[in-house]
C-alpha cells in the first residue's frame, strides 16, 4: 500500500497561521491541498512524523484529513511576489506532502464545546504515545469541520527522531499532559489504555511506516522508528497520563 501521488497545478496562498507556512495548492486530480513542504524548518522528518503519525490515528479511527504526496514543480509559484515563499518553493522541488484542504473548517477553541470525556481521552493518550508537544490551547492543532473535530500538524511528534535519542529513552519519556488542550481527561485516560495499547499492533505501526516514501527516510530508518514506538507501548507507566491500567 501507499499514499496517492498528484501534482500541484497552481499556488494559491499560504497559510501564514503556523510556523512552516504551509500553503493551499490546486492539484491535477481537481483536488485542492495543504502543502507542507519538506524544505520548511523542520526538514522532510516533520513530514515522515505527519504521515506515520496521521495514518496511525485515521487507523485508530480518529479522524485525520486525507494524506497525499505531491510533486511540486517550484515553476508553478511564479508570479507568487514574497521572496521567502519562492525560496520555499524551490527548495522543496519535488516530493512534498497534500493534506486534504476542508473548506470552511475553524481552529478548536473550546467555544463549541468538546468531542466528550471517552474522545477526548482518546486523543491526549495518542498524542503521548508519540509525543505530540503541538497540541495546547495556544495551538491546538484541531480543526472544526461540520461540527465533528479533525486533527491536523503530526511534524513535532516522534521528535526523537531529531537527535536519534535511544529507543530505550524515549520510551520512558514522560509526557507534560498540563499543556495539552485536554489535560482535563486526565481522569479517564486509565480507561482507554489498554484498548489502545492492543490496537497498536506491530503490524499496524510497520504498515504506516511503509507509507512513508523514500525520498524523506534513510535507509534503514524504518526499522528504528517501528523499535522506538515498540519499545514506547512497553513502557506505559513511564509517559500514560495518570497512569496506565
Ligand atoms: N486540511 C486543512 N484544511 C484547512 N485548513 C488547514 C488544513 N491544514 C492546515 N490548515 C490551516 O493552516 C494552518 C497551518 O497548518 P499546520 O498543519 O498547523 O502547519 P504548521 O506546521 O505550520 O503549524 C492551520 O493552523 C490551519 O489554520
Ligand atoms: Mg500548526
Amino acid at each position: 500500500m501507499s499514499l496517492p501521488v498528484v501534482t500541484a497545478t497552481r499556488y494559491v496562498l499560504p497559510l501564514r497561521e503556523g510556523g512552516s507556512l504551509p500553503g493551499v495548492v490546486e492539484g491535477n486530480d481537481l483536488g485542492t491541498y495543504v502543502i507542507k513542504f519538506h524544505g520548511a524548518g523542520q526538514g522532510p522528518k516533520a513530514l515522515v512524523a505527519e504521515v506515520i503519525v496521521g495514518e496511525l490515528f485515521r487507523r485508530l479511527g480518529l479522524r485525520v484529513p486525507e494524506l497525499k504526496l505531491i510533486q511540486l514543480d517550484p515553476a508553478i509559484g511564479r508570479s507568487e511576489p514574497d521572496f521567502e515563499i519562492q525560496e520555499l518553493l524551490i527548495r522543496s522541488a519535488g516530493l512534498n506532502l497534500a493534506v486534504d484542504f476542508l473548506p470552511g473548517s475553524f481552529g478548536y477553541d473550546g467555544s463549541a464545546g468538546n468531542p466528550g470525556d471517552e474522545a477526548m481521552a482518546r486523543i491526549l493518550w495518542l498524542d503521548a504515545f508519540v509525543a505530540n508537544v503541538d497540541r495546547s490551547w495556544r495551538n491546538t492543532n484541531l480543526l472544526v469541520w461540520h461540527k465533528n473535530l479533525w486533527l491536523i500538524d503530526h511534524g513535532a511528534a516522534l521528535y526523537f527522531h531529531h537527535s536519534w535519542m535511544s529507543a530505550e529513552k524515549f520510551a520512558s519519556l514522560p509526557y507534560d499532559a498540563s499543556d495539552h488542550v485536554f489535560s482535563v481527561a486526565v481522569p479517564g485516560v486509565a480507561k482507554v489504555d489498554a484498548e489502545l495499547a492492543a490496537a497498536i499492533t506491530p503490524s499496524l505501526l510497520e504498515e504506516v511506516i511503509a507509507l512513508v516514501p523514500d525520498e524523506w527516510i534513510e535507509p534503514g530508518d524504518r526499522e528504528r522508528y517501528l523499535g522506538h514506538l515498540l519499545a514506547r507501548l512497553d513502557q506505559r507507566s513511564a509517559w500514560v497520563p495518570g497512569g496506565a491500567r
